[in-house]
């Protein structure tokens, strides 16, 4: 199996994406590096830990950075709960998180398995921006990285041009997307093209196993939350991003074009800015997927789900 490591900031839609992880054969999860973004670190660790332990999952769980690198940002709790898992009051994991830091966790899985590992990454880019400064080297060693954020023509979902993950730590994903030759990028605007079929997951929601019934709790919120968006699909990006990573084969067409941060701007802070049109000549580093297979999709949340 090819070696696989999931940076995080649980997160409902990170439930899902890590469920179709755990779910997947090809792959063999090394652990997951803890980001802070749709809440505090603190509950994207505990959440991270509660679900392996429900899925049943034993990978250790890496925390690590609490604030982004430079600018402090604002989380993402009006869509995920202020626990980030839709304030269920859950018991908490009887597990307790590894002492080795997310960004060291990288670095080191890097070098163990280089030139093989995938690298997903979900949240913001601080642990693997930090990683990139201890080891510069990293983007020659990992195989795949796999993204999920931005807005590749400006229809974010936080600012008017920029995506969460992004407009978190805009500084971050410019150190990691300047790094990296190329990297694979499931932005928001694909996110919004490839929604999960409503009546489909509430089906799903309803089967006879501890994952479902545990995400059908926490994504309760969220699910309500983005009815008003689209009442007929639900929006869910991580899972969208985790699927391109696990099953490439699904991508029926993606664009490969230079990509970078915009860091200052009144409007524009966390923008995403891509040279549709290459104008500046510069490398070409993110292959931007424009259209997955929605059935390969599907089915891959789907027997997440244990459906
Ligand atoms: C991204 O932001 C977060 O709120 C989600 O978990 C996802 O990673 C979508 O913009
Ligand atoms: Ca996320």
């Amino acid at each position: 199996p090819i070696p696989l490591l999931i940076d995080t900031d649980p997160g409902v839609d990170d439930a899902l994406a890590l469920l179709m992880a755990f779910a997947d054969r090809r792959h063999r999860l090394l652990g997951l590096t803890i980001a802070a973004g749709n809440v505090g670190l603190d509950h994207t660790v505990a959440n991270a830990l509660k679900l392996c332990e429900v899925a049943g999952v034993d990978v250790p769980v890496h925390p690590g950075c609490p604030v982004p690198l430079v600018h402090p940002a604002a989380d993402a709790a009006y869509v995920h709960g202020r626990d980030g898992f839709g304030d269920t009051g859950y018991a908490p994991a009887a597990r307790a998180a590894a002492d080795e830091h997310a960004a060291l966790a990288i670095v080191r899985h890097a070098r163990e398995h280089a030139g093989r590992l995938v690298l997903v990454t979900l949240g913001p880019l601080t642990n693997v921006a930090l990683a990139l400064r201890l080891d510069p080297e990293l983007p020659q060693r990992i195989a795949r990285l796999v993204v999920m954020g931005g807005a590749v023509t400006g229809q974010g979902n936080t600012s008017i041009p920029a995506e969460f993950n992004i407009g978190f730590d805009p500084e971050a994903a410019e150190v990691v997307f300047r790094a990296f030759p190329q990297f694979e990028l499931a932005d928001w605007e694909a996110v919004v093209r490839h929604p999960l079929p409503r009546g489909s997951l509430e089906a799903w929601l309803q089967a006879d196993d501890a994952r479902a019934r545990f995400y059908e709790g926490i994504s309760r919120h969220t699910r309500q939350w983005s009815m008003a968006r689209d009442p007929h699909g639900f929006h869910s990006a991580d899972a969208l991003a985790m699927a391109v990573a696990l099953q490439p084969e699904g991508v029926r067409r993606a664009e490969t074009r230079h990509l970078a941060v915009e860091l200052e701007g009144r409007l524009s802070r966390g923008a995403t800015v891509v040279d549709w049109q290459r104008r500046s000549g510069r490398p070409e580093n993110a292959r931007i997927v424009l259209d997955y297979d929605p059935a390969l999709f599907a089915a891959q949340v789907r027997e997440a789900l244990g459906a």
